[in-house]
């Protein structure tokens, strides 16, 4: 695991294997930012001119790494574009990505130290969690090493005050944001719900959570329909984790309910075969309540928070729920299965309903719930929808401060009509294609009690990166919403 410190030494005396600097895009060509003080003297002045012949321009998470020659300490220099110089601060999320993208490009280099603009504890938090994060590899499945080593510690250079305690913080949310992202990239062979929950177990119990787990017998007994149902057509039982976080003068309660499906086929309503292959990541949504509410306890927020893992994996066999099978859900309500491929809903209001019990000041469910997500918008934004203005707004402006893609979506009254059923209460499908998120959100709505503040966010495309590292994103899991669930409990602690 990568490891981070902050120092306060000059930037061209630090002995490092590889010093990291920043460079902004100007008319004139590239040019220093703040932080690489003294540096372009160190190296006689033709650090600018020598940039632009390798024809770096400064755009943000450009790289160029160059040799030092005993100029410097540092056998190596990498310099990571930020883009045009701002205004005032820098942007957090510029921050990020370019020590994400630099970090990257270090990897089998022992360490790594960030001459970047940081001013103020902000900076620094946001350096050393984009350093981090990006330093994040899997290769517990890799036997002969073909991946090298992550940078195994990062210095980032600052005088600020507040540095030691951010660059802690930032530590506190790379590691749960990495613990979400090795659940989602862990094959669903070695994640099934039991598993899953015993992992939350531990990491909860180690966290000072209390933790209450539901097997398949409680959850049938105490009336979890939906769960039980998604559930029963495989031979790995589900279960409903609580973790449960509390301050004694936390004056609000918050509370989380995640999708975890770890391994979604479509049971009985299949999927086709293209698009089963990733289907591991649509437990992303209880990695990141479990990551979020880890991060919470371990930072002390003076705010309650309750999270719910729904936990199931959807198999078709001879037991599997039928389409056109009735649930009788946690609720009380009853639903049709249309199509057992439209799961998550199904595991997610059971969660939401027992979430209820709890009298929480607010509800937020996090899903990877329709493609249709992804069909609105594509892979890096998540949409939030809600029975309340106020509270979309609010989680969409925290997850865009975290560098998190979040757009509020609404919940259009007529779709409500295209899940009526002829037999039960309500169907978990809308047979109308179009708005399928939205119908998706309308059908959670249905199981939210009145006058509860409640949020679904849809984050099918973002849970998981299909295409190629950006940022400090790496490939596949990407541990989203982690962060956008810690930043809202932050806003609801005093
Ligand atoms: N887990 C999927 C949604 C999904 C799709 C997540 C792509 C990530 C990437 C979900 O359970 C699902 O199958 N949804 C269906 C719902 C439909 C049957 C109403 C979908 O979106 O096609
Ligand atoms: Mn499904
Ligand atoms: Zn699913």
């Amino acid at each position: 695991m990568t490891t981070v410190r902050v120092n306060a030494s000059a930037t061209v005396s630090i002995e490092t294997s590889a010093l990291v600097i920043g460079i902004h895009a100007s008319p004139d060509g590239p040019q220093t930012a703040p932080g690489a003080d003294g540096l372009d003297q160190a190296l006689g002045g033709q650090l600018a001119a020598t940039l632009t012949a390798m024809g770096f321009t400064g755009k943000a998470e450009e790289i160029a790494k160059f040799p030092t020659f005993g100029a410097l300490p540092a056998p190596i220099v990498v310099a990571v574009g930020l883009g045009d110089a701002p205004e005032g601060d820098y942007k957090a999320e510029t921050l990020r990505r370019a020590a994400g993208a630099a970090v990257r490009s270090l990897a089998g280099t022992p360490d790594a130290t960030f001459a970047l603009p940081a001013p103020s504890a902000t900076e620094v938090e946001a350096i050393a969690l984009g350093a981090l994060l990006g330093a994040y590899g899997f290769s517990r499945y890799q036997t002969n090493g073909q991946r090298k080593a992550p940078v195994g510690e990062v210095v980032v250079l600052t005088e600020a005050e507040g540095a030691e305690a951010a660059a802690h913080r930032a530590a506190t949310l790379a590691e749960a944001v990495n613990l979400v992202r090795d659940l989602v990239n862990t094959p669903p062979s070695d994640l099934w719900p039991a598993k899953l929950a015993e992992i939350a177990e531990e990491a909860a119990g180690k966290a000072g959570l209390s933790v209450d787990i539901l097997d398949e017998i409680a959850l049938k007994d105490a009336g979890y329909g939906g769960i039980v149902g998604v559930g029963q057509g495989s031979t790995n039982p589900p279960r409903l984790v609580r973790v449960a976080y509390a301050h004694p003068e936390a004056g609000k309660t918050i509370a989380y309910v995640g999708k975890g499906i770890t391994f979604d086929s479509g049971g009985l309503s299949l999927k086709p075969a293209a698009s089963m292959d990733w289907m591991k990541s649509d437990m992303g949504g209880a990695g990141a309540v479990l990551g979020a509410v880890l991060a919470v306890a371990r930072l002390g927020l003076k705010v309650n928070v309750i999270g719910y893992l729904c936990l199931a994996e959807n198999m078709p066999s001879g037991t599997a729920q039928r389409p056109s099978d009735v649930l009788h859900t946690y609720s009380g309500k009853t639903v049709e299965v249309l199509d057992t491929d439209a799961e998550g809903r199904l595991v997610l209001i059971d969660g939401i309903a027992r979430a209820a019990e709890d009298a929480p000041d607010l509800i937020i469910d996090v899903a990877t719930l329709t493609g249709s997500q992804i069909i609105a918008l594509g892979w890096r934004t998540c949409a939030v929808m809600s029975n309340d203005d106020d509270l979309r707004e609010e989680i969409v402006e925290v997850a865009q401060a975290q560098g998190e893609g979040a757009w509020g979506m609404p919940l259009p009254e007529e779709l409500r009509k295209g899940l009526d059923s002829p037999i039960a209460d309500i169907a978990n499908l809308n047979p109308e294609r179009w708005g399928g998120m939205l119908a998706a959100g309308i059908f959670l709505r249905e199981f939210v009690p009145d006058g509860v503040p409640w949020a679904h966010v849809d984050m099918a495309g973002p849970a998981f990166n299909k295409g190629e590292p950006h940022g400090y994103t790496p490939k596949g899991g990407t541990g989203a919403l982690t962060r956008t669930l810690f930043g809202i409990a932050e806003r609801y602690a005093r």
